[in-house]
């Protein structure tokens, strides 16, 4: 069923560890432009290609030694690899948005084993309007594309939460395009040298996930909380110390006992439930900027970020 939807060139709705993503056939661009339009993305922003495995992945891409390491240490997971890509591979420059490199990521579970019985990779962003938080269940999906794709396949809540962690080696230095659901600690322990993070602005997009303003709920979002205005939503982690607590108009505990693997899995769920309260502002209390914290900050900064 799902292989005969994406053979027609259709977008479904795929689940995997990290957050649900609106997935297609890499190599036809009809259904590259679907994802696009589906999404009301702009396509200078590359989508990630999702393959079976290393083998298939080799097929695609140009890997140097520090990214077959990691590619061999953390796939299937939550990890994407930014590559050269073969010029002579079937890869649709649609969905590369016409670059010389692919991001290219192999998923654990079911994914996996669908892109195994397609034969071809699926390019994949997560299924949610541009702009909008990222979707971590086929309700989500639901709620958010639902008319506009013909399939959603439901595999429960994505375990992970949060999207892949983006990696590129430029001069045998590995670069984080962006935070996500593998910790850049193990990235480090695994490749013994340490992940460069960026700093200050760039002039070119480089991972446009990026921009500023992005995983937007409708409310407005305040961080760092240390008191609750009434009517404010609360999402707290942890046992913080918060005065005001009784005039929050809803209060969720991303993880009670400080478990920010927990805390990634609920983060995009309760950012909805937050929203859909129709509190007018969602405050957050301050979550460490360690492990998959570095990931849940950098969400919520751009959920914070001015608006357009
Ligand atoms: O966990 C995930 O990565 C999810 C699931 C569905 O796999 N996908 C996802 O896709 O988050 P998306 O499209 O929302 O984010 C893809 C990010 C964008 O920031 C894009 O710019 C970057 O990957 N990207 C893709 N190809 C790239 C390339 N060749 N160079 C630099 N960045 C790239
Ligand atoms: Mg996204």
């Amino acid at each position: 069923m799902a292989s005969a939807t994406l053979a027609e060139g259709l977008p479904i709705g795929l689940p995997t560890e990290t957050v649900y993503g609106l997935a297609a056939d890499a190599t036809n661009p009809a259904a590259i432009t679907r994802i696009y339009e589906t999404k009301g993305r702009p396509r200078f922003n590359p989508l990630i290609c999702h393959m079976s495995d290393l083998a298939m992945a080799e097929r695609y891409a140009i890997f140097d030694p520090i990214s077959r390491k990691l590619a061999e240490a953390f796939w299937p997971g939550p990890l994407t690899l930014v590559l050269p890509l073969r010029p002579e591979s079937d890869i649709h420059p649609l969905a590369t948005a016409g670059l010389d490199t692919i991001g290219i990521r192999v998923p654990q579970g079911f994914a996996g084993d669908l892109i195994r019985a397609f034969g071809r990779p699926l390019a994949a962003p997560s299924a949610n309007t541009s702009g909008k938080i990222s979707a971590t269940s086929a309700d989500h999906v639901h709620d958010d594309l639902g008319e506009r794709i013909s399939l959603i396949l439901d595999a429960g809540a994505s375990i992970v939460g949060v999207e892949s962690t983006i990696v590129k080696v430029e001069d045998g230095e590995m670069r984080l395009l962006r935070p996500g659901g593998l910790a850049a600690e193990e990235i480090e322990r695994v490749a013994g040298q340490p992940l460069r993070r960026k700093n200050g602005a760039s002039p070119a997009i480089e991972a446009p996930g990026m921009l500023a303003s992005h995983y937007a709920p409708g409310a407005a979002v305040r961080l760092d909380a240390t008191t609750i205005l009434p009517g404010e939503a609360l999402i707290r982690f942890g046992r913080p110390d918060i005065a005001g607590v009784e005039n929050a108009a809803m209060v969720l505990d991303l993880s009670p006992s400080g478990d920010l693997s927990e805390a990634a899995a609920n983060l995009f769920d309760f950012m909805k439930r937050a929203d859909g309260s129709g509190a007018a502002t969602i405050a957050f209390s301050s979550i460490p900027d360690e492990g998959l914290g570095e990931a849940i900050n950098d969400r919520l900064r751009r959920a914070a970020a001015p608006r357009e």
